[in-house]
C-alpha cells in the first residue's frame, strides 16, 4: 500500500512518505565495512550470527542477562519479525495487535492464518495507549502481544506507568502470552530519557530490532532477535533455512555501532530529527492550521485531514501537487480520517512538501 502510493509520485515529488532516513550511514561503520572486504574474509558466519555482535546485543538488554545463544543476527528486523510470529503463533492461535500498527504485523499474521485482534489506540487522545481497551481485547487465549515503542505510524513512545498496566494485564490475564516487542525506533526519540522496553516489566518478552534506523543502516540489512532460549532455538531453524545468515560484511561493520563515534553519531542524528520534527509540526500547524501527533520517537507525525474528507482523496491531491503522504488508515482504522508524514526529509524539503501540500488542500 504505501509503495504502491509512493511509485505514483510524479518525477520531483518531495517524499513524505517513507519512513527511511535520508542521511548517509556514519563514517565509522563505513570505514569498518571497507576494512572488512579489504583485509577479512567475507564467507558464512554462524547462522545466529557472530559471537561477537551477539555479546554486545545481549549486552544492551542487562535485566534479561542473555547469553549469546539467546539472540539471532537476522537480515533487518523484518526478517525477525516474520521469524518470531511463525515460531510462535499457529493457524487459528489470537494475536492482539496495535490499531494504528506497523502493516506488516497483521500481513504475516494473516498469511499464518491467526486470528488477530486489536487493542486501540485512540485517535481522539493522539494515539496514546488505552489499558481499558487492552484489558478488554486481551483474553485466556491470546498467543501472543505485540507492543511497539516509538511507534510507527504514530511516533508515540509507550511511558513507564503505561508498560507497566501493558505488562500487568497480560499477566493478569492468564495466558502466558509472549509480548513480542518490535524496539527498532528506540535510539530514535525526542525526549529527555529513552524509551523504555515492555521487557523491563515483562520478562517473556521477545526484543525485536536492529540498525536500520539507529545508525541509518536500512539496506545493510542488520537485525536481532533475542528472548527466552528455546524460543530462539526453534526461531534459528526457520532463519537458517531462509536466510543462512545475515550478510557478514554488514555483521563485522555493524560492530562499529558500539563505539563511542557511532554514539556520537545517534545524538547528533537525533538532535538533526528533532529539529525537522519542530520545523514540520509549526509549518503543519501554522501555516496550514492542521492538528498533529507531536511524535516523541520515530520520524512521523499523523495529521488529522478529517474535516477535508476522504484522506486517500487527500493524499490523491498530494500526489497531483508533487508531495507524498501516507494515507494512514492503512494501519488499522482508528487512524482513518489521518495522513502519516514522515520528516526523513531536510527542512528545506519539508518547508516545499508542507507548501505543496497546502496547494493541494486548496484543490479540495
Ligand atoms: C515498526 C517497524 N518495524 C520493523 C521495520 C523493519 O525494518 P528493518 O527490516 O529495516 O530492520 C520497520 C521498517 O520500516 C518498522 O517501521
Amino acid at each position: 500500500m504505501i509503495r504502491k502510493i509512493s511509485d505514483r509520485a510524479k518525477p520531483g515529488s518531495i517524499s513524505l512518505g517513507l519512513g527511511e532516513p535520508d542521511l548517509r550511514t556514519p563514517d565509522v561503520i563505513v570505514r569498518e565495512a571497507v576494512r572488512v572486504l579489504q583485509e577479512e574474509k567475507s564467507g558464512y558466519t554462524l547462522q545466529a550470527g557472530l559471537p561477537s555482535l551477539r555479546e554486545r546485543i545481549a549486552a544492551d538488554y542487562p535485566h534479561l542477562k542473555l547469553t549469546t545463544d539467546q539472540v539471532i543476527v537476522t537480515a533487518g528486523s523484518q526478517e525477525a519479525l516474520y521469524l518470531i510470529l511463525h515460531t510462535l503463533v499457529e493457524s487459528g492461535d489470537e494475536v492482539l495487535i496495535p490499531n494504528p500498527g506497523f502493516i506488516p504485523y497483521s500481513t504475516i499474521l494473516k498469511m499464518i492464518g491467526a486470528k488477530v485482534k486489536r487493542y486501540r489506540l485512540p485517535a481522539a487522545n493522539d494515539f496514546s495507549f488505552n489499558v481499558d481497551d487492552f484489558k478488554k481485547q486481551i483474553t485466556a487465549r491470546t498467543k501472543v502481544v505485540i507492543s511497539i515503542s516509538p511507534s510507527n505510524p504514530t511516533g508515540r513512545v509507550l511511558t513507564r506507568a503505561e508498560l507497566e498496566q501493558m505488562a500487568a494485564a497480560v499477566a493478569a490475564s492468564g495466558s502466558n502470552a509472549f509480548i513480542v516487542s518490535d524496539e527498532i525506533y528506540r535510539e530514535l526519540y525526542y525526549l529527555a530519557q529513552r524509551p523504555l522496553s515492555i521487557s523491563e516489566f515483562y520478562p517473556r518478552t521477545i526484543i525485536i530490532s536492529g540498525l536500520s534506523k539507529s545508525m541509518r543502516m536500512t539496506g545493510w540489512r542488520i537485525g536481532w532477535l533475542a528472548g527466552e532460549t528455546e524460543v530462539m532455538r526453534a526461531a534459528l531453524v526457520l532463519h537458517g533455512y531462509v536466510t543462512t545468515c545475515a550478510s557478514s560484511i554488514s555483521q563485522h561493520a555493524g560492530l562499529a555501532a558500539w563505539t563511542d563515534e557511532a554514539a556520537a553519531a545517534r545524538e547528533e542524528y537525533r538532535g538533526i530529527f528533532h529539529r525537522r520534527r519542530d520545523h514540520l509540526l509549526s509549518l503543519l500547524r501554522n501555516e496550514l492550521g492542521l492538528r498533529c501527533v507531536t511524535p516523541e520517537g520515530a520520524f512521523y507525525t499523523m495529521v488529522d485531514v478529517s474535516a477535508l474528507g476522504d484522506e486517500m482523496k487527500v493524499a490523491e491531491a498530494g500526489l497531483e501537487q508533487g508531495v507524498v503522504t501516507i494515507p494512514a488508515a492503512a494501519f488499522g482504522d482508528e487512524s482513518r480520517g489521518f495522513l502519516r508524514i514522515s520528516f526523513c526529509a531536510d527542512e528545506q524539503r519539508l518547508s516545499e512538501g508542507v507548501r505543496r501540500l497546502g496547494q493541494a488542500l486548496k484543490t479540495l
